[in-house]
């Protein structure tokens, strides 16, 4: 919080007091996502039975019900909802064309001690400020119980979204969820500003769409005999048939769809379907196999593109979805085809041949190409996965990048609209806290302050190609995510970082702050019935190594706000009379940093337990025989010997990744007592990152004679799925001032961390 902010808020504190006399108001507002513009004034509005709801055109009646449901819901006060104006005592709904807002999606809030007026110059703007002052009416800290009323502070909030693409991505095609909870989710995403709905409604897994002109899939590709999703892709990827004892899935009729859009359009979400091709489309091929290069179901799961019949389907398909669904974008897919089959097939050969394409890449490019062409005839356009640059980028193509930002740095400069959704920050399948913790997840760890750290334009990008940066989108994957219960904890609290990264200007992020404003909102969507994850008691070191004191910083941080945190650093467990951690402090040496958290006198399940080593190859070079691989440097050639570990995830910019054995070695700059030596990996077997088969240290006097002094084998089992991070050590006596670490790599990545010599 700035200082100019601080002051403010004292000053707030000393008018408040004064103005509502006994009622002294915290003016701490918690709105997520955080407003671009507050400035608070003096005094309060009291909003109590008395006050009437006033909206001054019909259009808004909508608006003003939902504010009605608002206070009903929280303060159980019986409001009059009222055409004509009258002084005093009201809040005042208004259009008003001439707002001096850029966004259609703004709006002004101006609650003065009289009244409270909401301007905005569309209906989407009132709708949005009427959210804001939901969150302000469910505030407890406002609420006066003997005086069944709420004093909201005077305020005066002027806000519009940085981004225009606030999405989230819901994959119902691995599991089904009711249309139900589809409702419910759109209400929850609406209620923090996220504007899109981007619907996975295709894939191997299951169509989950009623089409009139291909009740088979439907019938028979909306229906699995397995729930489990490893197992079900162990045993062949079969479908079953509605009706069937052991059919699970499940699909949204017609009628169902379009009550949907409806009901997401009067909450200003737009629904974008995804229908999946020229891959992820086993399950049409199961049905429909003449569409596959083989002609044979349960072989395949891309299209054919060198059948023509292909091609009607999907357009057929497509006009269908047209009708359903009115969104400006058709999503497309498009991401991570097999071109296997395509290389051998001789109607793809000739088709290739015909249109003079090179390779299988300009042959997926043809038929994104095409289904553009038909798409944008229809007057919409197409979304795809950023695969969709190989082979040639669509004329018109928004591009969704998820392999990291590469993809949307790529089509921004050629002049196309990008969507950012890079696994590291969006992907909502991943972990939120230690995995020993949580219901199995489909890997990588994203707690919710690293979505929050996220910004969706990248530094390098011109001010014109930042231009054509929509905004981000969150993907709840779903392959291990069985019931809508399990999509709440999965989204909740993540979407709420997500929506202050598209919604608020960058400058007024503050994580602090928004952490205390997480804290309240997580209660109130538990209120709300809302199965949301309710932070992790993790604590977490930050480090910061002082080379020349030969020491080293140290923080203890929480994801919880200003929890009451007590640690030791000599090894015993801490307790209630452990000293009480109120800011960094410095460890020489090494210490074995125990802390854990407290509450009403009760300490938190997970305890940390943590070595900081002030070793002696702390800012040490190192010498490089075999090189990281570029995509995983971490900080480059100091990462090894920069005092600072790797954490629970290997893309977290502190682990160093390797394709090859590891051949690395450290000059202390003088010959030396050793008697240590340790390197720190990762295993995580479901993204190819394994521990290496062994490890050895070797030393040397002189750089040039070196010995063996430590030989450590692996004892992780290569075939266990969980994370593991192991320390590999060397204990031994030597003089020497090189160390040489050889770790022979088993399979795939390995992923490595901090040389520790003592
Ligand atoms: C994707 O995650 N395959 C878009």
């Amino acid at each position: 919080m700035g200082c100019k902010i601080k002051l403010l808020f004292l000053l707030l504190l000393v008018a408040f007091f004064s103005a509502s006399g006994n009622h002294m108001v915290d003016p701490k507002l918690q709105i997520i996502p955080v407003p671009r513009k507050v400035v608070f004034e003096r005094g309060v509005f009291r909003l109590d039975s008395n006050t009437r709801i006033i909206f001054e055109n019909q259009s808004l009646r909508k608006e003003a019900d939902l504010l009605t449901a608002f206070i009903r819901d929280n303060l159980d006060l019986p409001l009059s909802e009222n055409l004509n104006w009258r002084p005093g005592n009201s809040i005042r709904l208004l259009i008003d064309t001439t707002l001096r807002i850029k966004s259609n999606e703004g709006y002004v809030l101006s609650i003065e001690p009289q009244e409270c007026i909401l301007k905005a110059k569309t209906r989407v703007g009132i709708f949005y400020g009427v959210q804001t002052l939901g969150q302000l009416i469910a505030d407890k800290n406002f609420r006066s119980e003997e005086q069944k009323c709420q004093m909201l502070p005077a305020v005066r909030i002027e806000d519009e979204p940085e981004f225009i693409y606030r999405g989230v991505l819901l994959d119902v095609a691995r599991h089904f969820y009711p249309v139900e909870f589809v409702r419910k989710f759109i209400d929850l995403i609406s209620e923090y500003k996220l504007n899109t709905l981007h619907w996975h409604l295709t894939d191997a897994e299951g169509w989950r769409l009623e089409m009139k002109r291909y009740p088979e899939l439907t019938k028979i590709a909306a229906w699995r005999p397995e729930e489990g999703w490893l197992k079900w892709r162990r045993e062949g990827k079969r479908y079953s048939t509605e009706g069937d004892i052991s059919a699970y899935g499940g699909y949204y009729t017609q009628e169902e769809v379009k009550s949907l859009v409806a009901y997401a359009a009067d909450r200003f979400v737009t629904i974008i379907p995804e229908i999946e091709m020229p891959g992820h489309s086993d399950e049409v091929l199961a049905v429909y196999p003449e569409l596959s290069c083989s002609g044979k179901p349960y072989t395949q799961g891309a299209f054919c593109v060198g059948n023509e019949k292909s091609f009607e389907f999907i357009e057929n398909v497509l006009e269908e979805v047209m009708m359903l669904f009115p969104s400006s974008y058709i999503h497309i897919g498009g991401d991570e085809v097999s071109k296997k089959a395509w290389a051998a097939c001789p109607k793809c050969q000739a088709r290739m041949q015909k249109e003079k394409l090179k390779n299988t890449k300009e042959l997926q490019s043809y038929l994104i190409h095409r289904v553009e062409r038909f798409v944008n005839s229809k007057g919409r356009k197409i979304i795809g996965w950023d695969e969709i640059l190989d082979g040639g980028l669509a004329p018109a193509a928004t591009v969704m990048s998820w392999r990291g930002e590469k993809g949307g740095i790529e089509a921004a400069r050629m002049g196309h609209h990008v969507i950012m959704t890079p696994e590291a920050y969006c992907y909502f399948d991943s972990y939120q806290a230690d995995p020993k913790t949580q219901p199995f997840a489909f890997s990588g760890f994203i707690p919710y302050l690293k979505i929050y750290s996220y910004y969706p334009i990248p530094d390098n990008l011109n001010e014109k190609e930042a231009g054509l940066v929509l905004g981000a989108q969150a993907n709840i994957w779903t392959e291990y995510i069985l019931t809508s219960d399990h999509v709440e904890y999965m989204a909740f609290p993540r979407l709420l970082a997500l929506s202050e990264v598209v919604w608020s200007p960058r400058e007024n992020k503050n994580a602090e702050d928004f952490k205390y404003r997480v804290g309240q909102h997580i209660g109130l969507l538990q209120k709300k019935g809302v199965n949301v994850f309710t932070l992790s008691d993790r604590l977490e070191l930050k480090l910061e190594p002082d080379i020349f004191g030969k020491r080293m910083k140290v923080w203890i941080e929480s994801e919880k706000y200003n929890p009451e945190i007590r640690y030791t650093l000599d090894g015993t467990e801490p307790d209630i009379f452990s000293p009480l951690y109120r800011g960094p402090f410095h460890v020489s040496d090494s210490a074995r940093i125990k802390a854990a958290m407290f509450t009403a006198k009760q300490r938190s399940e997970t305890v940390l337990s943590e070595r900081v080593d002030n070793h002696k190859a702390i800012g040490k070079k190192v010498i490089y025989k075999t090189l990281y691989n570029n995509s995983y440097p971490a900080a480059g050639r100091e990462t090894l010997t920069d005092g600072l570990k790797g954490g629970l995830t290997y893309r977290d910019g502190q682990w160093q990744g390797f394709l090859k054995n590891i051949d690395v070695t450290v000059d202390l700059g003088e010959v030396q007592d050793l008697s240590f030596v340790s390197l720190r990996f990762l295993q995580l077997k479901g993204t190819g990152v394994y521990m290496p088969q062994w490890m050895r240290v070797k030393v040397s006097e002189d750089g040039v004679n070196f010995r063996e002094v430590g030989m450590v084998p692996n004892d992780i089992p290569t075939d266990d799925s969980s994370l593991f991070i192991k320390d590999f050590k060397a204990v031994f006596t030597a003089k020497a001032r090189y160390v040489n670490i050889f770790a022979r790599k088993y399979s795939g990545f390995m992923f490595t961390d901090e040389i520790v010599i003592y």
